[in-house]
């Protein structure tokens, strides 16, 4: 049976992923056209959490189990966040527009390795990869017909500073600008490195070690990075990575080799 998803909910969830004019543009530009890209304000989210009866119908039935096994109030509004970003991007990728389906029709649970995975769409709707990430007030998502996907948004905090030789090289940071703060210099490196674990290392909990940025170019008019990486396990690949500054945070998507 279709269930149809009322129109106050899309809605609802249609002003949370809203953008102005400019960071709608360069988030557009930042995914491939076979993906699309969302990035939710967790701020407009939390009233939202009060009210269980607005949630039911965005979650399945394995995705509202899962929600209510949080007890932080802080992990439940991230982890809700980057479902219903995941959710608008699946929408906005595999129903046409004017379909009003549900958002519980999509299930997205987590893998044996924590990566997020399409369980159950709308029937007949194709399999997509989703990746999900959340930082400092905002969730991101990536949907891919094709392949597998990464995203990752990280606020420049200065704990990048305290663990940086842990994830960057010297070499890596020379590659990019050295007029850039230095918070936005090791930024860059984390959420290329972030996203593309989440793309070709799912099942590799240590990674920083085996991807190495070769290249960096900026476009300064459109506010955006591309970063070539080097990835030396489980086979030696390649990764563009395309990252761009939205206020204090960044936010970086690649994608690449088939999806499970
Ligand atoms: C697991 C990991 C993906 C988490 O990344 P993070 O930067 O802490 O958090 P993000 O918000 O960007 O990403 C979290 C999301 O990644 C996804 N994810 C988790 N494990 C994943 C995996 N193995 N593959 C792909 N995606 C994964 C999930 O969707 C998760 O969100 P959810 O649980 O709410 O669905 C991983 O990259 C990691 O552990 N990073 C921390 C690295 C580290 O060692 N830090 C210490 C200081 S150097």
């Amino acid at each position: 049976m279709t269930s149809i998803c009322p129109e106050t909910t899309l809605k609802t969830h249609d002003l949370l992923v809203s953008h102005p004019d400019g960071v709608a543009e360069r988030l557009r530009t930042l995914s491939p056209a076979h993906c699309r890209l969302a990035l939710l304000d967790l701020s407009l989210l939390s009233p939202l959490i009060e009210r269980p009866g607005e949630l039911a119908p965005l979650l399945s039935p394995a995705e509202n189990d899962l929600f209510h096994q949080f007890r932080s109030p802080k992990r439940r509004l991230e982890w809700l966040g980057g479902r219903l970003a995941a959710k608008h991007c699946l929408h906005r990728l595999l129903a046409p527009a004017t379909s009003l389906l549900s958002f519980q029709q999509y299930s997205i649970l987590p893998d044996s390795h924590g990566r997020p995975s399409l369980e159950s769409a709308p029937s007949g709707r194709p399999a997509a990869s989703v990746s999900i990430s959340h930082s400092r007030g905002y969730a991101a998502a990536l949907a891919c017909q094709v392949g597998s996907c990464g995203i990752d948004i990280q606020h420049l905090t200065p704990q990048l500073a305290t663990v940086a030789e842990r994830f960057a090289r010297v070499e890596e940071l020379d590659l990019i600008d050295s007029r850039l703060a230095p918070l936005t210099r090791l930024g860059l490196i984390w959420t290329v490195k972030e996203a593309v674990k989440k793309c070709l290392l799912a099942d590799y909990p240590s990674f920083f070690g085996m991807i190495r940025l070769t290249r960096v170019e900026r476009d300064r008019e459109a506010s955006l990075w591309t970063a070539l990486c080097q990835v030396s396990q489980p086979a030696v690949m390649t990764a563009t990575v395309r990252i761009t500054e939205i206020g204090d945070h960044l936010v970086a998507c690649t994608t690449g080799g088939a999806h499970a």
